[in-house]
């Protein structure tokens, strides 16, 4: 949603997410060939689906960045293309 804070229980928040701040590579993978399944974020259980977004590489470089660093997000460490071109289902 507008800020990163998802929908309790149904899709979990960017925003602060724990998962993503500390789960980079299955993060990449999540945005670059979608997910599905149960997860943990911020101790809330989601078991839900993301389809894939259809994104070239460099768009999935570029999506992680962004959502890295906004809404009080921050990582230091940029996202490559190279480390997203690594990433395989
Ligand atoms: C650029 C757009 C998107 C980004 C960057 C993104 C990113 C993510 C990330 C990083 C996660 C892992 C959990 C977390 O840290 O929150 C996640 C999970 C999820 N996303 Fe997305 N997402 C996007 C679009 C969407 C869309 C369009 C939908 C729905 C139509 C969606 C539905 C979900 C759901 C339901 C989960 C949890 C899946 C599960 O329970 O296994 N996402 N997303």
């Amino acid at each position: 949603m507008a800020y990163g804070e998802g929908v309790a229980y149904t899709f979990p928040p960017l925003a602060n997410s724990d998962y993503l701040l500390q789960n980079r590579k299955e993060s990449i993978r999540g945005v670059k060939f979608g997910r599905q399944g149960e997860l943990i974020v911020n101790g809330i259980t989601y078991n839900n689906a993301m389809t894939p977004l259809g994104l070239e590489d460099e768009e999935v470089a570029d999506v992680m960045n962004y959502i890295l660093n906004s809404w009080g997000n921050s990582s230091s460490k940029i996202v490559t293309v190279d480390e997203v071109e690594a990433i395989t289902e």
